[in-house]
């Protein structure tokens, strides 16, 4: 192919996607609203239901919810750089309106329970915005389309398990917070909403234009919740959440290996896996196997790339 019919195939995919995508979004969007302090019965709140712990992690989730503006100008960019209305239409229809409302009833009910101060909460909050955004700057759309996914199949799960460990709590002389279990499940809904567009995102590119694996490969290889730039002193708590609040790790390793499979193929997933490990602090005993592998995965077709994602579909 020469370089102007190369231009004009990836013109033609890249509408095609779009006109696709865009079909997506007319069937969602229009039933959407996001959330409001209003929702809630304020009255009903029992804060003594729950631990510190507990209260903690919402202190967490509130700060790096609170700055939605700082990733969504990366998004926007990466949509109007790479021609992908529909990624434009999403954020600014959808996902911006939705995301910056979720800090709005976790503020709220920190507030009221005493947990924390209003100053205290404001003054980290401007430290958040003060932070920023660190990822995805150049990304494509695809490559931002694949951070989203991630991120939000991983919030989703986090919310799922605050949820369950509430009500795993519970006992009939001290029931669950109604307000808190009913805010968990508002936002968690959303963010399973906003996983399913982007991931439908990356499918549906992925299907025009399959020799861009290489970015989706990359995106995830480099993936890196957002809380540990936004919210830095509180991030290092997130393993002792998510082990007393039961995350179900190996269920999300299952679909993201599953998801990764579907998308690039065994070759992507064992590529993936591969960068991953030599990017990322891991255990020290795979550092010897992922030097060695490191050099030998960089092309995709390589046989090691094959061979790793096979044995990771197998582990999960
Ligand atoms: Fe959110
Ligand atoms: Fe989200």
């Amino acid at each position: 192919m020469t370089a102007m019919t190369m231009k004009s195939a990836n013109a033609t995919a890249a509408s095609l996607v779009n006109d696709e995508m865009q079909a997506l979004l007319d069937r969602y969007l229009p039933h959407r609203r996001p959330m409001s302090a209003g929702d809630y019965d304020w009255d009903l709140i029992r804060p003594e239901s729950v631990d510190r712990d507990f209260l903690e992690a919402v202190g967490f989730v509130t700060l790096v919810e609170a700055n939605p503006a700082a990733p969504a100008a990366h998004i926007l960019a990466a949509a109007d750089r790479s021609n992908a209305p529909w990624l434009r239409r999403f954020i600014t229809q959808t996902w911006l309106p939705e995301e910056g409302m979720h800090h709005v009833p976790f503020k709220e009910y920190l507030i009221r329970s005493g947990a924390y101060q209003k100053e205290f909460l404001d003054s980290e909050i401007d430290r958040v915005i003060d932070r920023g955004f660190e990822h995805g700057a150049g990304y494509t759309e695809l490559q931002a389309a694949t951070y989203g996914w991630l991120q939000e199949l991983i919030t989703w799960r986090f919310y799922e398990s605050m949820h369950s460990y509430l009500l795993a709590q519970a006992t009939d002389e001290n029931p669950a917070d109604p307000v808190m279990v009913k805010i968990l499940l508002d936002i968690s809904k959303q963010e399973n909403f906003h996983r399913h567009i982007y991931l439908a995102g990356v499918r549906t590119t992925l299907n025009r234009s399959p020799e861009r694996r290489g970015e989706v490969v990359r995106a995830a290889a480099e993936f890196l919740m957002p809380g540990h730039h936004m919210a830095p002193d509180w991030q290092p708590k997130a393993p002792i959440w998510s082990q007393k609040f039961n995350f179900p790790l190996k269920g999300l390793i299952r679909d993201i290996v599953s998801d990764m499979r579907d998308l690039t193929g065994h070759r992507g997933l064992g590529q993936t896996a591969i960068l991953y490990g030599s990017k990322n602090a891991i255990h020290w005993y795979l550092k010897p196997l992922i030097a060695v592998l490191a050099p030998l995965s960089r092309p995709y077709r390589s046989p090691v790339n094959y061979l790793a994602g096979r044995l990771i579909t197998l582990a999960f």
